[in-house]
């Protein structure tokens, strides 16, 4: 992908849902000089637990409206969209479009010393979490098996709607990590825990609680982070002076929903960790 500069760019963020706000939280402090269109297609969440064909069109649908809303570069800040559509939405639009898997999947591979030699055996180096379709799609395990990397990959679907309820900080939220953790670490003993999904991110301190309480000493890593500073160099727009936390600079942002943009605003700007002062609605059909 050529790079572009990112000052006064009209950027893209698509999400099935809420979860992608995450990503729009760690893009607003990278590259301050843009303009960011988010949609999250609420009517239509979760995507985690549909087929693909369906998951195509709905990511298609959003990805042509970000598009001729003018937005000039797309954030698909969706594991399972990316996972089970990126093509799809690539030959829909005209514009460049960056998925979350690949730059979560190189955190992972820039965070891993390389492992010793003679250890590939049943080596785990990055246990990807993520919802059903992710999971089934095994996008990440490409991802990785492409750097070198042994991934295994684990459905966590109850999160999702845990997070959606708020339920961040709480012990049936902690009690479901460690149930889930203590079966995915089963698989093998993984050097790097990659948060696969946009609602993990929310939960690291709890991931990483429950990794400590079952004695890993595994790496969180958060796709969120990871897809921003992906976007950040595809933008040619690294961290300047103005990037600095809390120097937001004039970045600005739309919100578009298609389901409550009450519920979106309340929720939205707890992932969001700001205020989400007016969200569109917006009918994208079944
Ligand atoms: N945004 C989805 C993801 O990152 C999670 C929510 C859903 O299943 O739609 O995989």
């Amino acid at each position: 992908m050529s790079a572009i500069r990112a000052s006064g760019k009209t950027i893209g963020v698509f999400d099935s849902g809420f979860g992608g706000l995450t990503v729009l939280r760690a893009l607003l402090p990278r590259i301050p000089a843009a303009h960011y269109v988010y949609l999250g297609d609420t009517a239509r969440l979760p995507y985690g637990a549909k087929s693909q064909a369906t998951i195509a069109r709905y990511a298609v649908e959003s990805a042509r409206f970000l598009e001729a809303r003018g937005c000039e570069f797309l954030v698909i800040a969706c594991n399972t969209a990316t996972a089970l559509a990126l093509e799809d939405i690539r030959h829909a639009v005209q514009v460049p479009v960056l998925g979350v898997i690949e730059p979560g999947a190189s955190a992972a591979h820039r965070a891993l010393a390389p492992a010793p030699a003679g250890e590939a055996q049943g080596r785990i180096d990055v246990l990807v979490l993520a919802t059903e379709a992710t999971v089934q799609s095994h996008a990440y395990r490409t991802a990785c098996n492409a750097l070198g990397l042994h991934a295994s990959e684990f459905a966590c679907p109850l999160l999702v709607p845990l997070v959606e309820e708020g339920w961040i900080d709480h012990e049936v939220t902690r009690s479901v990590l460690r149930i889930y953790l203590g079966e995915a670490l089963r698989l093998g003993s993984p050097r790097t825990v990659l948060l696969g999904c946009t609602h993990y991110p929310l939960l690291t301190p709890a991931v990483q609680e429950a990794l400590r309480e079952l004695g890993s000493q595994a790496l969180v890593i958060d796709s969120a982070e990871a897809t921003a500073s992906a976007v950040s160099t595809a933008l040619a727009d690294a961290n300047g002076p103005s990037g600095g936390p809390g120097t937001l600079g004039s970045a600005t942002f739309e919100c578009f929903a298609t389901d409550s943009v009450e519920k979106f605003q309340r929720l939205g700007s707890f992932f969001l960790e700001r205020p989400i002062r007016e969200v569109h609605h917006l009918d994208l059909g079944g």
